[in-house]
C-alpha cells in the first residue's frame, strides 16, 4: 500500500499535537478567499524528471475542485503534497494563508478518502471513527456524539458495531468518508474514492458526496480519471496532462470551450480536421483543409497565418439538414461510411475533407432521415462551433 501508514506511527505523531507552524515565506498576494494555494510547485521523485512541472492553482473556500487527467499525469502526487505525505521539490503550498510545506500531515487538519486508504480491519466501524478523535485527545461523550453524527451523515449508524470485513465495498467507502469527516475538517481530499464501486453505487455515492459538500460547506479536492464524474460533481475542473494543468475551468467551459487540442480530445467526443491557417483576424480564422476546402473557424490558440491547425468540432454540433442549420452555418460535402443505432441517438461516421473518422450525432426522432453507407450528403456547422486549435 503506497500511501499506507502504521497505526502506531500515526498515533505517536498525532499525540505530539503541536500547533501549526511554518509561516515563513507566506507570499503577500494571497487573497482572502484563497483557501488552498499551489504556488510554483514542482515535484521530482528521482531528482531528474519533474512529474509536477510548475503548478499554480488557487482553490477557494467551499469549492469542489477536481483534478482530472490520464494515468500518470501527476494528480495523486499533487494531492499527496497537499496532504503532506509527499514534499514539494520546489515552490510553496499554502492552506488558509499559511505556508504548510513543513507541517506534517496530521497537523494539517485535512480529511482524506483514498481508494487504498483502508479502514483498520481489527476495529469496529465505531472504533475506526472514534480513533482519529481519540488521538486528538477528545473526551468520550464528545467522541460518541461526533461518531454518531458522522455515521448518520452517510446513513450507516446501524452498522456501528460491524467490522470492515462484514461490510460491502460501497459500505466501507461510506465509512471511509465518515471517518474523513468525523473531526470536522474544512478541507477534504479524495483520490478516486469510488473507483472500486459498480456504476450504480458509484452514481449514488457521487450524489451523496456532492450533497455532503453542499450541506457541510467544506472544500473538496477530488481526483478522478472519470470525466463524467468530474463534470457532474465539480465547481471547477483542472485537467492535468504530463504534470501540467492544461485547462482550469467550470465543467461547461471545458466541454464547450476547450483551450487546446489535448482538452478537446480528452473531454467528450471530438472531431478534428487538420488544416492550415489561411487568414486570421480578431475572432475569425479561415482554414484550408487537407482537401483544399476553405472553412471558417474560431481561432483559439493559433496565432499566425501559415500555421498548421486542428479544427475541433463536437459531433452533436454537426447538422446535415439545411433547414436545421443555424444562420451563417458552414456547409461541406461528406460521404456516409456507417450509421450506428444507439437508441436515443444515431451515430454516423463520415468521410469529411479526407478524414474518415468524422462523427455526427443525430437525435433519433420520428422524422429523422435514414442515411445509407456510400451516400453523399452535405453537412454543416456554425463557425463558432469549429475551434482552430494547435496541432497535437
Ligand atoms: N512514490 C513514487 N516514486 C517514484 N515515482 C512516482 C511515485 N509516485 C508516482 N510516481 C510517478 O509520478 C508520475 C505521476 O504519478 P501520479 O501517481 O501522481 O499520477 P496520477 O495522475 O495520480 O495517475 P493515476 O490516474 O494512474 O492514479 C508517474 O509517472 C508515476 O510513475
Ligand atoms: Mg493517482
Amino acid at each position: 500500500m503506497r500511501h499506507g501508514f502504521r497505526l502506531s506511527q500515526f498515533k505517536e505523531n498525532v499525540q505530539e499535537n503541536l500547533p501549526l507552524h511554518g509561516e515563513n515565506g507566506v507570499a503577500t498576494e494571497t487573497r482572502a478567499n484563497d483557501f488552498v494555494v499551489f504556488d510554483h510547485v514542482q515535484k521530482s521523485y528521482d531528482g531528474v524528471s519533474l512529474v509536477v512541472k510548475d503548478l499554480n492553482l488557487t482553490i477557494a473556500k467551499g469549492e469542489f475542485l477536481t483534478m482530472l487527467g490520464p494515468s500518470g499525469s501527476g494528480k495523486t502526487t499533487c494531492l499527496m503534497m497537499l496532504a503532506g505525505f509527499e514534499t514539494a521539490t520546489n515552490g510553496e503550498i499554502r492552506l488558509d494563508g499559511r505556508n504548510i510545506n513543513l507541517v506534517p500531515p496530521h497537523k494539517r487538519g485535512i480529511g482524506m478518502v483514498f481508494q487504498n486508504y483502508a479502514l483498520f480491519p481489527h476495529m469496529t466501524v465505531g472504533e475506526n471513527l472514534s480513533f482519529p478523535l481519540e488521538v486528538r485527545g477528545m473526551g468520550k461523550d464528545e467522541r460518541e456524539a461526533k461518531v454518531k453524527r458522522a455515521l448518520d451523515m452517510v446513513q450507516m449508524y446501524s452498522f456501528i458495531n460491524r467490522r470492515p470485513a462484514q461490510l460491502s465495498g460501497g459500505q466501507q467507502q461510506r465509512i471511509a468518508l465518515a471517518r474523513a469527516l468525523v473531526f470536522d475538517p474544512s478541507l477534504v481530499l479524495m483520490d478516486e474514492p469510488l473507483g472500486a464501486l459498480d456504476k450504480q453505487l458509484r452514481e449514488h455515492m457521487q450524489f451523496e458526496i456532492k450533497h455532503l459538500h453542499e450541506s457541510l460547506g467544506i472544500t473538496v479536492v477530488y481526483v478522478t480519471h472519470d470525466q463524467g464524474e468530474a463534470l457532474t460533481m465539480s465547481d471547477r475542473v483542472a485537467v492535468f496532462n504530463d504534470g501540467k494543468i492544461q485547462q482550469l475551468a467550470p465543467p461547461a467551459d471545458l466541454y464547450e470551450r476547450p483551450e487546446n487540442s489535448f482538452v478537446a480530445q480528452f473531454i467528450g467526443e471530438n472531431n478534428k480536421l487538420p488544416g492550415v491557417i489561411e487568414e486570421l483576424s480578431e475572432g475569425k480564422a479561415l482554414v484550408r483543409l487537407a482537401t483544399g476546402e476553405l472553412i471558417d473557424a474560431t481561432p483559439v490558440n493559433v496565432t499566425a497565418k501559415g500555421q498548421k491547425t486542428l479544427v475541433s468540432i463536437r459531433p452533436e454540433r454537426v447538422e446535415f439538414k439545411p433547414e436545421m442549420m443555424p444562420p451563417g452555418a458552414h456547409m461541406i460535402g461528406a460521404e456516409v461510411i456507417e450509421v450506428i443505432y444507439m437508441g436515443d441517438i444515431l451515430r454516423a461516421r463520415l468521410k469529411v475533407a479526407g478524414s474518415d473518422d468524422f462523427v455526427m450525432k443525430m437525435r433519433n426522432t420520428l422524422g429523422q432521415t435514414k442515411l445509407s453507407p456510400g451516400e453523399t450528403i452535405r453537412i454543416g456547422w456554425h463557425p463558432q462551433d469549429a475551434r482552430a486549435l494547435e496541432p497535437m
